[in-house]
């Protein structure tokens, strides 16, 4: 066993012990690039002032996150129900992630996280694999632009890596849809 060391991710914000960082943020999904080691964490990085097209973006950002946790939510007790114990695993851990992003956009909004509302899905995991793909690629647009629109380099570098982590959930939900 090698020594461990705690890292941080720059996306999330959350802390990671292990020996090297994993290649995934287990909290918000960003790649290994984001977590640095947490000696180097400077939160005057973090801190700026939103702009109002900014603002705009993260609140349609929160509103997809949320309405996307919401239906993964959904997908993964109706998954459980079915005794489909692979795609309870991948909403689960879908709706972890997605709550994750809702978490870090209104601590940046300095907004309380709003509740959920209740988004209906199918009984059918496969059905809700395709849905979950057009949730995603809806989310990539969004974030595409958002990152193209953002004057501040920390949040480009936020919606670019929120555009990596959810084309990782597309490529997962399109293998699936492959089976
Ligand atoms: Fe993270
Ligand atoms: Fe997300």
């Amino acid at each position: 066993m090698g020594k461990v060391r705690v890292f941080r991710c720059r996306i999330c914000y959350d802390p990671y012990i292990g020996e090297e960082p994993p290649s995934r943020c287990p909290f918000c999904g960003a790649p290994a690039r984001y977590l640095i080691p947490a000696e180097r964490w400077d939160w005057s990085e973090h801190k700026i002032e939103i702009s109002d097209v900014s603002r705009i973006n993260l609140e349609a950002a929160l509103k997809l996150e949320l309405g996307n946790t919401a239906f993964y939510l959904c997908a993964m007790n109706a998954a459980e129900e079915a005794g489909d114990e692979y795609s309870y695993a991948k909403f689960k851990a879908l709706k972890k992630v997605e709550n994750e992003h809702a978490a870090v956009i209104a601590k940046s909004l300095q907004i309380e996280e709003p509740p959920l509302e209740e988004i209906p899905c199918s009984k059918d995991s496969k059905e809700n694999t395709q849905e979950g793909w057009e949730r995603e690629d809806r989310a990539i647009k969004a974030y595409s632009k958002f990152a193209e629109e953002a004057p501040e380099s920390l949040l480009r570098q936020f919606f670019s890596a929120l555009v990596e982590i959810e084309t990782d959930h597309l490529a997962l939900h399109a293998e699936n849809l492959e089976e």
